[in-house]
């Protein structure tokens, strides 16, 4: 079985890369779709999230990372998967979450989305609590891989590169 893991992994952090590990171990195949998404000012562009993205999971055999435009379940039609994976943290994920289950089951009823639970020492961690913290010059070594640390002390803190 094929499964689309959709977002905008701007940048990926490790909580993505533990619900990409776990989704590789359930489904044959993973695709990991950066959206490339008009209506948003991202602070990686949609090149850099993929090299990004590649670098992070490179330890993992069945993963393809790609871009795509428009709808998801229409992308994963289009690559005859048959589920969309969302890595769901707390409570407050869920509403948000189901709703667009359910938005995109009423676009395509044959597409499954799968919510695999974030694990535990990742459930705060988000790309934009990362991105917050390195405004404020805080330290996220731990909460992605070492290379996007550099390329957002790059963006932000250009001391924590030495
Ligand atoms: O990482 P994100 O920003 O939470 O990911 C959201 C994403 C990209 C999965 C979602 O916005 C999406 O699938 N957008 C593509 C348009 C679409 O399919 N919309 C219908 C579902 S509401």
């Amino acid at each position: 079985m094929i499964a689309v893991y959709p977002g905008s992994f701007d940048p990926i952090t490790l909580g993505h890369i533990d619900i990409i590990e776990r989704g590789c171990k359930l489904f044959e195949n993973v695709i990991v779709a950066v959206l490339r998404n008009p209506s948003k000012t991202p602070l990686f562009t949609v090149d850099q999230r993929l090299n990004q993205i590649r670098d992070s999971i490179n330890h993992l055999a069945n993963v393809e990372v790609v871009s795509f435009d428009g709808l998801a379940v229409n992308y994963a039609k289009m690559r005859q998967a048959q589920v969309l994976i969302r890595g769901l943290r707390v409570l407050s994920d869920f509403e948000k979450e189901l709703q667009m289950a359910h938005t995109n089951k009423t676009l395509s009823s044959e597409i499954e989305t799968v919510f695999l639970a974030t694990s535990n020492e990742y459930s705060f961690l988000s790309s934009s609590v990362v991105k917050e913290i390195a405004i404020f010059g805080g330290s996220v070594d731990h909460l992605v891989p070492q290379h996007i640390a550099i390329d957002i002390y790059k963006c932000y803190d250009k001391t924590k590169l030495v």
